[in-house]
């Protein structure tokens, strides 16, 4: 097994080309499995979550064809319709094959997904819109069984919840379906957005894009043609390199950004004391040398993302003063606190709330990642930490970060990646 190793470094300097968007990557993977043609996806992420999706399609039949940032996928020859456990068990977002996979062959075995470091993660609500829309759906032996021989049907769904890639399943089921269906409390994320315009241009009429009420035009079951397109950057990769910026006080351009998907990262960076540059693609940083302390509460988008609180807690250890942070997402999403407070920082814990009493002096210590964004964060405590920080189980950064010792090295950052 790898580990990172890091030394605190004064400060960092130079641009970071931010890669393509992972959790639009998946959702627009999983589209391909709806179409007739042979589709080409630009800019997706070197992750191992990107592998592990097309590794699902192979195994059902489809040909997968990746190198560099592109893929080609002709999902035409899929012959079988059960993604398996030792797959979904690796990453949850494998259910995104579930509504594709349905509402075309008119049947679809998942394996559960199982819990999760972060929390329960059920998927109740992808499987009751599933089952308005007229699957039929058992649970046996660890497995979703889902039917519908003769296609899905549009109806009204409303979400009890906001899911983000619930409301991505439910799109994809809608696309195929007969007549319309309309999804009420319908997740807005720009990696949402970019699925329902895919689809849009592709010939499957999806009105209200951007907003919480969706409403689907299915085509009769009938596959579409999905021209080339590009995935959308990553907000998170981003939010984390500013992040990283702001905590070396270190003046760091992004290209190939999307600065408006960053809107409620920058102006909680703002709050701390940053201030930026923007043009249409890129972002520069100039950090503050007084970082101030921030109160944040996870929520859906527009609002700040759950995928960016690891991040800012990492931050605000070194903020002069005393940051509040509220994780309403999810129920166990503070497992880098613990980490964090061996490497020196002052946090205290109380159900969904942790109160970070900055600023901290941090020491290199051995740590060890326990989720993907966990894991950015101690890579950001690192930077700053007295000595050397040796970071385990980075199978978790690999999940999700494109080239992240690279990217770090080449704006200065002390780190290397070594076996066990
Ligand atoms: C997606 C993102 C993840 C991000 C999360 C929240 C991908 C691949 N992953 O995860 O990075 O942290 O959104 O922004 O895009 N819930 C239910 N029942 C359901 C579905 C969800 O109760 O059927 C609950 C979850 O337990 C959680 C909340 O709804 O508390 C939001 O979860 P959801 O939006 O579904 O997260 P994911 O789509 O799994």
């Amino acid at each position: 097994m790898d580990y990172l190793q890091l030394e605190g470094i004064k400060s960092l300097n130079g641009t970071i080309k931010i890669s393509g968007a992972k959790n639009a990557s998946l959702p627009l993977i999983a589209m391909t499995i709806l179409a007739k043609n042979s589709v080409h996806i630009k800019n997706l992420p070197s992750v191992v979550d990107i592998n592990t999706l097309l590794k699902l399609l192979t195994n059902l039949g489809a040909s997968c064809d990746f190198h560099d940032d592109k893929v080609l996928v002709n999902t035409s020859n899929i012959t079988e319709t059960k993604a398996t456990y030792d797959i979904v068990k690796t990453m949850r977002a494998s259910i995104l094959v579930l509504g594709p996979i349905l509402t075309r062959f008119g049947h679809c075995e998942v394996s559960l997904p199982g819990g999760c470091a972060i929390g329960q993660r059920p998927i109740d609500l992808h499987l009751k819109a599933l089952e308005q829309m007229g699957a039929k759906i058992d649970i046996k032996s660890g497995y979703i069984e889902a039917s519908a021989p003769n296609g899905l049907v549009g109806c009204d769904i409303i979400f009890d919840k906001i899911t983000v890639t619930g409301t991505a399943n439910i799109i994809m089921a809608a696309a195929l379906a007969h007549g319309n269906t309309t999804l009420t409390n319908a997740a807005r994320e720009p990696e949402v957005v970019q699925l329902c315009e895919i689809l849009n241009d592709n010939g499957v009429k999806i009105e209200g894009i951007g907003t919480a009420i969706l409403s689907i035009h299915g085509t009769g079951g009938k596959c579409i043609d999905i021209k080339e397109f590009s995935v959308i950057p990553d907000r998170i990769e981003a939010g984390t390199y500013l992040c990283a910026a702001a905590i070396t006080r270190s003046e760091l351009t992004l290209s190939h950004v999307e600065p408006k998907h960053l809107s409620s990262v920058l102006a909680k960076l703002q709050e701390m004391g940053s201030s930026f540059t923007l043009t249409k693609d890129t972002i520069t940083i100039h950090p503050s040398s007084d970082i101030k302390p921030v109160k944040i509460v996870t929520q859906e988008y527009p609002a700040f993302p759950t995928d960016m609180q690891a991040q800012f807690l990492a931050l605000a250890t070194q903020a002069n003063g005393v940051s509040i942070i509220e994780e309403r997402l999810f129920e166990n999403r503070f497992m880098h606190v613990s980490e964090l407070q061996r490497m020196g920082a002052d946090i205290t814990l109380n159900g969904n709330i942790a109160t970070v009493n900055g600023k901290n002096t941090l020491s290199g210590t051995d740590v060890m990642a326990t989720d993907l964004r966990a894991s950015s964060a101690l890579v950001l405590a690192a930077l700053v930490a007295d000595g050397i920080t040796n970071i385990h189980r980075i199978y978790h950064l690999d999940r999700g970060y494109d080239k992240l010792k690279e990217k770090l090295q080449a704006v200065g950052a002390k780190i290397k990646r070594l076996k066990e």
